[in-house]
């Protein structure tokens, strides 16, 4: 499948890291036959150092690869805010070509029993310093038992906890709605209006917009009551991965 690279951008801000968005396509087997999905991984480019990190890789090894060679990074760490196989698949392939530290949750490696290469757990009581960039980590669980949301100044990488649209869903192994909504109350205690999002997963709205914006469209950001949340989340129907709103 060919890649898009309409949503890509690059963006500078004081501490020299550049941000490339990469829209990135698969397939996954769905009932009796398969759907497409896309997916945003995201390469941090420390311009201080030379080094670079991924958050999220997937399904295009080669348009990662030549995006790396573009901005001329050196890979040397790889972010995962969770352990869904479209987030995930191609760290082996990565690890094997480059000399990287992997970064996930705790929760997240022994609740799923994940494994990797190069597999370290975050401490989530600091930030922390992948590719010599200064990472805030969030505990954010709902979508899945350790998901992460990832803060790198004023961006915040938030995997399938929290899209512009809506927020990811809260069925399968290890997922819950008030997990959810608490995570969600978090990232607004702690992000301000001009935080701009970078999610695993985008419905029309490009990646890069701001808290102040999706809140004028995110019900979920709009809902301060657990029981609506949960009724709202959970309603019939809801279960497939593009049933974020
Ligand atoms: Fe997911």
């Amino acid at each position: 499948m060919d890649a898009v690279h309409d949503f890509s951008r690059r963006e500078r801000e004081p501490e020299q890291i550049d941000i490339q968005t990469l829209r990135v396509c698969g397939r996954v087997p769905y009932g009796y036959g398969a759907i497409d999905i896309v997916n945003y991984c995201y390469l941090v480019h420390n311009q201080k150092n030379g080094q670079g990190l991924l958050i999220d890789p997937a399904w295009e090894l080669e348009t990662i690869e030549t995006a790396i060679r573009r901005v001329g990074a050196r890979l040397t760490a790889i972010l995962l805010t969770h352990s869904h196989y479209d987030h995930v698949n191609l760290v082996e392939a990565l690890v094997s070509r480059h000399q990287v530290e992997v970064w996930m949750s705790a929760e997240e490696i022994a609740f799923y029993r994940f494994s990797a290469p190069n597999l370290r757990a975050i401490d989530m009581t600091r930030p922390f310093r992948p590719a010599g960039i200064a990472v805030t980590p969030y505990l954010t669980p709902g979508h899945s038992k350790g998901s992460t949301c990832f803060r790198i100044g004023e961006h915040l990488f938030s995997g399938d906890t929290l899209f512009i649209e809506g927020c990811g869903i809260c069925v399968g192994d290890g997922a819950d709605p008030r997990e959810m909504f608490d995570s969600i109350a978090l990232l607004k205690a702690r992000c301000g209006r001009d935080v701009r999002l970078y999610p695993g997963h985008a419905f029309g709205e490009a990646p890069g917009s701001s808290f102040e914006q999706a809140s004028r469209t995110n019900v979920y950001l709009n809902l301060d009551d657990y029981e609506k949340f949960r009724t709202f989340r959970m309603r019939d129907g809801q279960s497939r991965i593009f049933d974020f709103k």
